[in-house]
């Protein structure tokens, strides 16, 4: 069966901070569609290879636990192997490991599959760094979702604070620097806007202009269809 003409896709790719998984649930809720968070799978193999001590330039041991990630999502919760991840997956150290991980090509190959079973009926809401060029190239829309750096460093910002955890800008504007250009300069599925990707810069929107922006190019492309 060809799984891809019937289930539709919609594939937001974009840098860290950016804003697309506030969206990309927020789209997702509004359909009613399933909604997959891919960083957290790069993630939880970070923090399943700081639990083991396993180093990040041993990419036989990471594609290992990358294959036997035993992940639980239900609903904002996340579980590894039975306990809860949540915010464990979240932390800087999770956050750089993950960035470390996902530039292992077996790494990747590893978590394809996986990705690719959370298209269900009916419809999914992907977001990552290669959802549309690589794990859903026939995704019905993909949409590049980005904000300028410092954009994204002040919500980053803001949202620590909120948390009560105390941040400097200047720190998290650099770090955001170092790992975008981790992220798109990797040899393995660099985050780039895809030509076929709409652009959706959010440095001036709101989420809920943001979200009402790819309803619309969704019902635009469906209605062509
Ligand atoms: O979106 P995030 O910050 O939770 O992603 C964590 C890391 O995983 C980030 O360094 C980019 C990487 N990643 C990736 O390479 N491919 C994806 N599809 C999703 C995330």
């Amino acid at each position: 069966m060809n799984r891809g003409a019937v289930i539709p896709v919609i594939a937001i790719d974009g840098p860290s901070a950016s804003g697309k998984g506030t969206v990309a649930k927020q789209v997702a809720r509004a359909l009613g569609w399933r909604y997959l968070d891919s960083g957290a799978l790069y993630r939880l193999v970070a923090l399943a290879a700081i639990e083991s001590s396993v180093g990040w330039e041993d990419a036989a041991r990471l594609a290992e636990i990358a294959g036997r990630l035993d992940v639980r999502f239900e609903g904002e919760e996340i579980w590894l192997a039975g306990r809860r991840a949540t915010d464990a997956i979240r932390t800087e150290a999770c956050s750089i490991g993950a960035s470390r991980c996902a530039a292992v090509p077996a790494v990747r190959n590893a978590l394809l599959d996986r990705q690719r079973r959370f298209r269900e009926a009916p419809g999914l809401v992907a977001e990552g760094r290669d959802m549309g060029s690589v794990v859903f190239p026939d995704a019905a829309l993909k949409v590049f979702l980005t904000a300028s750096a410092e954009a994204r460093a002040e919500r980053r910002h803001k949202q620590l604070i909120d948390k009560g955890i105390p941040a400097n800008i200047q720190t998290l504007l650099r770090d955001l620097q170092e790992r975008d250009a981790r992220d798109a300069e990797r040899p393995v599925a660099p985050l780039k806007q895809l030509p076929d990707a709409r652009l959706l810069d959010t440095t001036r929107l709101t989420v809920d202009e943001a979200v009402a922006q790819v309803l619309g190019w969704y019902r635009e492309r469906a209605g062509a269809a």
